[in-house]
Formats: structure tokens, sequence, C-alpha cells
């Protein structure tokens, strides 16, 4: 039999679970995606249904390996990407969730974080995670449901449970319950893994009251996993990479080099710049986090998190009905000359990096009586951009060089104006690959070198191939009065009222 050349990457999204085949040259040759559905049981709170991820994974998978008509023979392996912090607890014996997975937006511990804030915490978690104390991360989550569900913390204490985010879930299902495993890219993102000495640190897990013995072994990006059980697609599929989403685009953008940056926009938006061998600590609230670990190397990164970006869009969808279609709001935004000194502010699930405000709420200022719905759409496609300059703006701060180019990824970076936008605001080239599934990508890329479907990174980096550029073209003046005008909106916005 020949020697199986393709690669399944399943990429759990926020919203959604796509399952894409890749082959040696890093084609998407097949797709299936399922939508589930975000749960609300309290404003601020956001919750998903791990067995309905579940069955999304399973159904998408067999439909990509269906539709790419290699079987299942043919794959190598299965690269495992998700959406990161989002935590499920699950019955060791039986694999059944005690609860709801409580997703990463979700801000029902911002208390408990203000609290440890207020106790003067956050220094040291920071020292060891590169994290701020907020309830974005896992481990306040974590800690809330073995409170929460009758009996847990008994159940935990007898070694009964265990934890995952959603990467090792999965895992643990496609393995049959045989592996309970995560990469550091994924652990790095619970608060409670110490990213200089990589390992659970257990004085965090004491301040966090979690438990040691609930957490998964945590690996190197690439590498064999586990492997499925063979009733589920038809053979037994070795699972050789595993990766936090943000982390899995900027493997999959191929910055490689310390000082490539990348940023992918979809739910949220999150700006990662390559840091190499050093864990580079932030001076102004951005994230040190592992970028991939290869081999036992650790490469880092700093992230600036953005918690809303295409959210914004899907709220003017789903939320208040101005538009039927996301791609609507480009034409949208270019209907108008200007934005009429119209804001949002998108702080739906409060503020991420650099002011990681939990409390704040979503605003729009400057509604005139000549503010139409062509402003509402461009305020929300103006705020991604403004975002991102102030991303970009705190990397320059710590020390980054300005960015030669920003590469972009995710489904809102298909939008030509909003692209355009960020390049003015950024003033830096924006470049868009042909490819957008760059996060897939990314996990096929760790899997397909676990499986020798790629020889090495020089041979991942040859199959990145470049699409459009936009470059600034905004003048000085201009970027300064948007710019200007949204640092007053944001101003208002902050619950300290700052
Ligand atoms: O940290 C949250 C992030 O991983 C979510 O990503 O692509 O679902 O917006 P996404």
């Amino acid at each position: 039999m020949s020697r199986p050349t393709h690669i399944l990457a399943i990429d759990q999204g926020t919203t959604s679970t796509r399952a894409i085949v890749f082959d040696a040259h890093a084609r998407a040759v097949a797709m299936a995606q399922a939508e589930h559905a975000q749960l609300y049981p309290q404003p601020g709170w956001v919750e998903h249904d791990p067995e309905a991820i579940w069955r999304d994974t399973l159904a998408t998978a067999g439909s990509a390996i269906g539709r790419s008509g290699v079987g299942a023979a043919a794959i190598a392996g299965i690269g495992i990407t998700n959406q990161r912090e989002t935590v499920v607890v699950w019955d060791r014996a039986t694999g059944t969730p005690i609860h709801n997975a409580i997703v990463w937006q979700d801000r029902r511990t911002a208390e408990w974080c203000r609290q440890l804030n207020a106790d003067g915490a956050e220094a040291e978690v920071r020292a060891r995670t590169g994290l701020l104390i907020d309830p974005y991360f896992s481990a306040t989550k974590l800690s809330w449901m073995l409170d929460h569900v009758p009996g847990a913390r008994d159940r935990a204490a007898r070694g009964e449970l265990a934890m995952g985010t959603i990467d090792s879930f999965l895992l643990c299902r496609l393995t049959g319950g045989a592996v309970h495993a995560t990469d550091v890219t994924n652990a790095a993102r619970t608060m409670l893994y110490n990213i200089h000495d990589q390992c659970w640190d257990e004085e965090l897990c004491r301040l966090f009251r979690v438990p040691v013995a609930l957490l998964p072994e945590v690996h190197d990006n690439s590498r064999i996993f586990g492997t499925t059980t063979p009733d589920l697609f038809g053979a037994a599929i070795p699972v050789a990479g595993m990766a936090g989403d943000q982390q899995a685009a900027l493997f999959g953008q191929a910055c490689f080099a310390p000082g490539t940056v990348k940023s992918t926009y979809g739910t949220g938006c999150f700006m990662l710049l390559n840091t190499g061998a050093e864990a580079v600590r932030s001076n102004n609230r951005l994230l040190t986090t592992p970028a991939y670990r290869l081999d036992g190397q650790m490469t880092y990164a700093l992230e600036g998190s953005i918690f809303v970006a295409g959210a914004a869009v899907k709220w003017l969808r789903d939320g208040i009905g101005v538009i039927t279609h996301a791609s609507q709001t480009d034409d949208m935004a270019t209907q108008v000359p200007d934005n009429h000194g119209v804001y949002m502010v998108p702080a739906f699930v409060g503020l991420g990096a650099p002011h990681w405000d939990p409390d704040a709420r979503g605003a729009i200022f400057g509604l005139t009586l000549g503010a139409t719905q062509a402003h509402l759409a461009r305020a929300a496609l103006e705020a991604v951009g403004y975002q991102s300059m102030d991303l970009a703006d705190a990397m320059i701060a710590d020390g980054g060089a300005t960015p030669k180019t920003l590469r972009v990824d995710g489904g809102m970076a298909a939008n030509d104006w909003l692209c355009q936008f960020i390049a003015d605001m950024m003033d830096v080239p924006v470049e868009r690959p042909v490819h957008l599934e760059t996060t897939a990508l990314g996990a096929a890329f760790h899997a397909g070198l676990a499986t020798g479907v790629w020889p090495d990174m020089d041979a991942l980096a040859r199959t990145w191939q470049g699409g459009e550029i936009f470059r600034p073209r905004m003048d000085a003046a201009s970027r300064k009065r948007l710019a200007s005008g949204w640092r007053d909106a944001v101003r208002k916005t902050l619950s300290t009222g700052a």
C-alpha cells in the first residue's frame, strides 16, 4: 500500500467546526463545516454543548474525508486546532462532561478576577504564565465548575474527573478515552501553566483551587498524541498535531522568523508577533505566550487579544438585522464617504488588550440624524482597524520593530475594504495569502511534520502563497484624526470612566 499523503485538519472554533483535508502541496481538497449553538444562560455568560461539538467534529471530519475521495487510509494524520481557553470537565470513566463548556468569552468569574487583582496576585501570575488575570482564561472558569456542579470537588479529589481545553476533550473522544493530553499553546491559556519552566504550576493550582490531578499531560505541538479508534473513520488515524487556533494560524502563515506578525480576523482578532526563543515580557498589557514547541524547543510570541471582530458583524446581522449577510459590510462601508463621526466600541464581552476591562460594554458614539445603517456597518469594520492599530502600537512600545508587513487571515480578511483600512490605520502593508484557511493549515502543518508528509519547516514555508497586498494610502492627518476619535470613544466606554 502506498504511503498516506494527506492530512485532516479539525478546526474547532467559537461558532463553528470545520474539517479540511489538505494534500501534500498544502492545498485544501475538501471541506465540511457545521455551526453550533451559542448558549447565553445569563448576561455575560457564554456556554457550548460539548456533545454538540463532538457530533459536529465527527460529522464534518467524516464528510471532509468522504468528499476528498482519497479515503481514510490516505490520511497520514489529524491536526486539531481549537478555540482556546474554553474549558470542559468530564468523567474520566465515561467521557461524559459534567457541565457545558464555559467559553473564553464568558465573564462569570469577573468579580473573582477583580478580587485577585486587588489582592496583588497579578505580578506573580504574569511572571509565571505571561497572562494577565482576566476571566478570559480557563482557570477561574474551571474552578467555578468544580464549585457549582454538585459533588464535583469531591469527585475531582478522588481523581474521577478530567479537564481540558477543546483540543484535549476531542483527543480524548477520538482515542476512545485512551489519551488525556494537550499541547503547550493550549496549556498556556489555562493560567495554570508555567511557560518558563514548562510545567503545571502547583502554586497557581493552589491559588485557583484546581487539583493538579485534573490536568492533562502537556506535549510539543507536533507528535503522535494518540490514534483514533478505527470505528470512527474506518481506519486508525494518528492524531499528530495540536495547537490553539491563534498559534496554529501563526504557524500556517509560516511566521517562523522572529519579528514576523500575523493577525486573524475571526470571532475575535488575535495578533501574534513571533519573538523566537525569548519570552518577551510586555509593559503594555500584551500577553507572552508559547507560539509552538518542536522537539522540545520553545518559540514564543507576544499576543494582542481583541475579543470582538467578526462577532460585531454577526451582531449587526443576528442581533439588530442591519445586514442579512456578513459580506454586505464591504459594500456598505464603501457606500459612505467617511464614518460621519460614528464610532462603535465593540466591548460586547468587555475589552481585551490593551485595556483588559471585563466590565466595559459595547457602545456607539457620534450618532446624528444623518447616521445610516451604512455608517453602523462601517463603524463595526473600522473598530477592527483601530484595535489592530492599538495592538501594533503596543507591540512597538514593547520593543518590537514596526513590522514590515502584517499577514492576515480568517473569514473577515476576505473583506477588501477592511484590509485596506487596517493597512491605513497601522501604516503597514497588509499581506493576504491566497488561502485564508491558515488556522487549519497550521494544524495540518504540525500533523504533517510529525508524520513525514513534510520533512521540515523550510518545506512548509515553500507552500505559503502570497496573494494580495494592501498598501497604506491614508494621509497622516486623517489617520491621526480618526485615531483620536477612536481613543475618545474607548475612554468613554471603559468601566473605570478613565
Ligand atoms: O482565544 C480565543 C480564540 O482562540 C478564539 O478564536 O477563531 O474562534 O475567534 P476564534
